[in-house]
């Protein structure tokens, strides 16, 4: 089992914005959480990454504790297994593209890969600008760009908060078939939060969040 939630409760003042039943997903097998703005999307990739603390309940991601770890162990649990895709970008400005993926391997897997790098910036069409910065990239590149180098690591857990939001209906497709074709490579399991309508048929697993 990669990811074991139980009992998940998440409460902001007095206000509870996330009550979900027990998850789980094996290794491999992929969930696309679904529900309108304000439903609790991103609320739950941050318990599921460790960025936040649930109120109530435990996180388990590779049979390792996340929710019940302190700072540090949490760091190093989500380095090692989970690659994040954000609803706001996280490349490096002063990095070029191909110089981002570069970075991304060496601190996920201990070295670099150009070829793989380069493969991979041409998968989501940005051969182009590979050397181009974060800055100069239009949205929807950003965001293509956010996904080669998540790819880039290689890891256990990929998770994604609309990551097909800022992309027309063609890179919508390609960026899926490319999300679902490195997890199966790379045995992946992936976490896609999107109220993207585009992308549900393609999932077998949903998770409906109530608004
Ligand atoms: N730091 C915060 N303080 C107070 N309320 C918050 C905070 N973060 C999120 N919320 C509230 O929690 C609820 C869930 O937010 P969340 O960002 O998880 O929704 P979402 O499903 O990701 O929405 P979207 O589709 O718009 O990204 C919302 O009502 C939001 O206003
Ligand atoms: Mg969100």
């Amino acid at each position: 089992m990669l990811i074991e939630a139980r009992g998940i409760v998440h409460r902001l003042g007095e206000r509870t914005v996330l009550d979900l039943p027990d998850l789980t997903v094996d290794a491999g097998a992929h969930l696309l959480l679904l529900g309108p703005s304000g439903s609790g999307k991103t609320t739950l990739i941050n318990i599921l990454t460790g960025l936040i603390t649930p109120t109530a309940g435990e996180v388990r991601i590779d049979g390792r504790s996340m929710s019940g770890a302190n700072p540090a162990a949490r760091d190093a649990l989500r380095r090692e297994t989970i690659g994040m895709v954000f609803q706001t970008l996280r490349l490096i400005p002063a990095l070029t593209l191909r110089q981002n993926l570069s970075l991304a391997q060496t601190l996920a897997r201990g070295r670099s890969d150009a070829a793989e790098a380069a493969t991979l910036i041409a998968r989501v069409g940005l051969a182009h600008r590979a050397d181009a910065r974060p800055r100069e990239l239009s949205q929807g590149e950003g965001q293509r760009a956010a996904i080669a180098r998540a790819l880039a690591a290689r890891p256990k857990l990929l998770v994604a908060d609309e990551p097909t939001s800022a992309l027309d209906d063609a890179n919508a497709t390609t960026m899926v078939d490319l999300l679902l074709e490195s997890a199966a490579a790379q045995g992946s399991t992936l976490v896609i939060a999107t109220h993207d309508r585009r992308i549900r048929d393609r999932f077998a697993h949903t998770l409906e969040l109530a608004a």
